[in-house]
Order: C-alpha cells, then structure tokens, then sequence
C-alpha cells in the first residue's frame, strides 16, 4: 500500500498507464477501457466513462478515445466553450475532452491537454490524429506545477482527476495562476458529502479509483475561493457511492486574485485497482 504522497502518485501512475495500454492493446486489464472506470470494478457503467457522453458527442470521436474515457462527467458540456479561447485540460488521459474542446474552439483556438502519464499522452496523441484535430497539444507534467505561463488560458476543463492529485491545494493555485483574469474552469469530479471523514471516504472505494482522494463540496469551495476564484459553486450530478457523487465544479477567476492561506486536506489512501 502507498504511504507517501510520491507513491501514491506513483500508484496511479501505473493504475493509468495499465488503463492506456488495455485500450491500445484491445484488452481490458484493469475492468476499463469499457467505459466503466475510473471507480472500482461494482460501477454499472453508466456513472463513469463514455456514457456521460451524448451519442452526438461520441460520434465525433475515434473509437479508442471514448474507450479510454474514464471521467465521472462531461466538462466539455458545461465549460461555454467558445471559437478561438485557449482550453487546458486537467489529466488528458485519452484525450476524448481535448479532441471535444479543440473542435468547439475551432481553427483559431488550442486546446491544451496535461498529464503525467507516457501511455496516456500516446494514445491521445493517436487519438487526435485520428481525430484529424490540428489545435491540440498534449503536454507531459503533473497538475501541481501545470508547465504553462502565468495568464495564457481562457478556460480549465477537467474530468474526475482532481481527487487524484496528492497535493489538491497546489493545483487550485495553479490553475489560478494559468487563467487570465476573468477566466473560468468547468470540471468534473467526485466530490463527498460534508459529513464524510477521509476515513468514510476511504471506506466507500480506492484512492486509484478516485473516490478515496475526493474533497468534500465545502472544502472543494473553500480551496477554490482561497486560491482567488469567485461565482464558485459545486453541484452533484449523480451518486457514484454513498454519500459520494459525480460533480460539477464551476468558477471564474477575480481580476486579482489574492491567495490566503489553503486548507491542507490529506486524505486516507486505500491502494486498490478497480
Ligand atoms: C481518471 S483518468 C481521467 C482521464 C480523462 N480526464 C478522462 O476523462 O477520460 C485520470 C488521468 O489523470 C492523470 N493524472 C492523475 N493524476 C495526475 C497528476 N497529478 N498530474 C497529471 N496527470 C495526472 C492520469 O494519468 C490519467 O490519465
């Protein structure tokens, strides 16, 4: 089991890359790559993946990339994505919101996608490809330290990765810091209950599996209004486990943002694979 936060990210490292390969292998080591994770193997398939997708949206997309998704939303869905705005998302992974952004941004915008993951970034760069976008660029890089200027993004999209990151108040602060003043973030994630302790919500499924690691909808605002957010809100979609749920976090960040101190939210591990 991982203890420190090195291996934990570590852990799911390799929980993502074992996830990739199954998809570019066509098998289906890990229960994904059929659109059921990134939760543990009990998910039905409809609270995870490619079925948070409309059919439209899955018919723009090479077959790989809707396979590989493994999101708890649809961020692309409500980010107002707009022609020429710059997009950034969180933990690409198969690429399947960046190659839905860079279409929505069109020709004169770019969608940017970022993560730490070598067999990831590779098959959504094939999914691009294949895709036939030309406004994407896949980045290699952890989400505490996003590897792009200060203020050269217009919108940060994200699906169901935050509660992976070991280090939640660094990522908040980051994406502060790539925004433009004004700019604003649509993300998916599973977000608890308030009542729920970091032990409850270990209980209920793996850090791997994103659901051990999620924040709760008050510390998911506080984190975000102490990194310079405003209009924050946090609304739940659908239960992923109990008292734990698919959300919608939205935000815009203040023309000056001014950050206070983070909390620092630690939660319990619980190695696994789904
Ligand atoms: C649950 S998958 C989601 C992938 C994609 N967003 C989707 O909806 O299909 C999590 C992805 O985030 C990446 N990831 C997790 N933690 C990360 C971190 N700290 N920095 C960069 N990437 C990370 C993993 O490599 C994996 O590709």
């Amino acid at each position: 089991m991982a203890t420190t936060a090195d291996e934990l990210r570590e852990e799911v490292r390799r929980r993502y890359a074992e996830s990739a390969r199954a998809v570019t292998e066509g098998t289906d080591g890990c229960g994904c790559g059929s659109g059921s994770c990134c939760a543990d193997g009990e998910s039905d398939g409809t609270k995870f993946g490619e079925a948070l997708y409309d059919a439209e949206q899955r018919g723009e997309l090479p077959e790989a990339a809707t396979l590989a998704s493994l999101g708890c939303g649809n961020p692309t869905a409500v980010a107002d994505l707009h022609d020429g705005e710059t997009v950034l998302d969180l933990g690409s992974g198969g690429g399947i919101d960046v190659i839905l952004s860079a279409k929505r941004v069109g020709p004169s915008g770019i969608a940017y996608g970022l993560d730490m993951t070598d067999e990831m970034l590779a098959l959504a760069q094939q999914n691009a490809r294949e895709a036939a976008v030309t406004n994407v660029h896949f980045l290699k890089g952890v989400i505490e330290q996003i590897p792009l200027p200060a203020n050269s993004v217009d919108v940060v999209i994200s699906n169901c990765v935050i509660n992976l990151s070991t280090d939640k108040p660094a990522v908040l602060t980051e994406i502060a810091r790539v925004l433009k003043p004004g700019g604003r973030i649509g993300i998916s994630d599973v977000v608890a209950e308030d009542h729920l302790t970091s032990e409850q919500r270990a209980e209920r499924g793996s850090y791997v599996g994103c659901i051990a690691g999620a924040l709760s909808k008050n510390e998911y605002e506080a984190g975000l209004e102490a990194a310079g957010f405003e209009e924050v809100s946090v609304e739940f979609t659908h239960e992923v486990a109990d008292g734990m749920h698919g959300a919608i976090v939205k935000a815009v960040k203040t023309t000056e943002p001014e950050t206070k101190g983070l909390p620092v939210i630690v939660p319990a591990a619980k190695a696994g694979c789904c």
